[in-house]
């Protein structure tokens, strides 16, 4: 199996997690996108959607599926994402795609996050991915400094920048034993809006496309 079908058999597991008749959060990249495609065949099923990303709200809106503000709900269901690595215990690098914030920010209000990847994403330490970092441009190279004080290599995304008008620090060369504790200290130097950790609340669910079929690891310590 090619690692797109990988992706697209774990976008198709991901719809028995779909609540009827709820509005469902939709992560960004290219396994989202397929669930995107999956769900739009089933559009009726659900209220609406709130998307991750510019590029998401797009691919919603050709599918016919109502875009909904996220200030407008309370909590969500259930989120579906990719990831750039995932740990089986459901931590994660995200924010290849540059959506990390907007992704974070939906994964805080979504009672159950979904993580849909193909086998290449499963990894026993986080960090061979750059991390992404987004930051407001002023702090842009005070940021850097302190990074490379913890040990990190960052380097800005050229070319680039976030939904919100960010950059984006992609950060090599750091030692992620400890994810939970990295994402803390990454947010607490000003200037950094989000890091690409997803650590503090990461997957609930991981769905794992394998040529074997798709694997399901879940969080033990999650809520139901
Ligand atoms: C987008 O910013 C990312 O967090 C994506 O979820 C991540 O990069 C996974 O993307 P793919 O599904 O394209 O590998």
């Amino acid at each position: 199996m090619t690692q797109d079908e990988l992706k697209q058999a774990v976008a198709r597991a991901a719809l028995q997690y779909v609540v009827d008749d709820a509005v469902i959060g939709v992560g960004s990249g290219s396994t989202a996108n397929y669930f995107i495609d999956e769900l739009g065949a089933r559009a009726g099923r659900i209220r609406g959607a709130v998307a991750s990303s510019e590029r998401t709200a797009e691919r919603l809106r050709r599918h016919g599926i109502p875009l909904v503000d996220l200030n407008e709900v309370d909590a969500l269901p259930v989120y579906i994402d990719g990831a750039d690595e995932v740990t089986a215990g459901g931590a994660m690098i995200k924010g290849g795609g540059g959506a990390l914030t907007r992704e974070k920010i939906v994964a805080a209000v979504s009672r159950r996050f979904v993580c849909i990847a193909d086998e290449s994403k499963l990894v026993t330490v986080l960090g061979a991915f750059p991390l992404p970092v987004e930051v407001i441009p002023m702090a842009r190279a005070h940021v850097a400094r302190e990074i490379v004080r913890l040990g990190g290599e960052p380097r800005q995304r050229a070319d680039f920048l976030t939904d919100n008008g960010n950059a984006v620090l992609d950060v090599r060369g750091l030692a992620i034993t400890d994810p939970a504790a990295l994402e803390e200290r990454l947010n607490n130097i000003v200037g950094v809006v989000t890091n690409g950790l997803f650590a503090r609340r990461g997957a609930d669910v991981v769905l794992l496309g394998t040529p074997a079929g798709v694997q399901t690891m879940v969080r033990t310590d999650s809520a139901p």
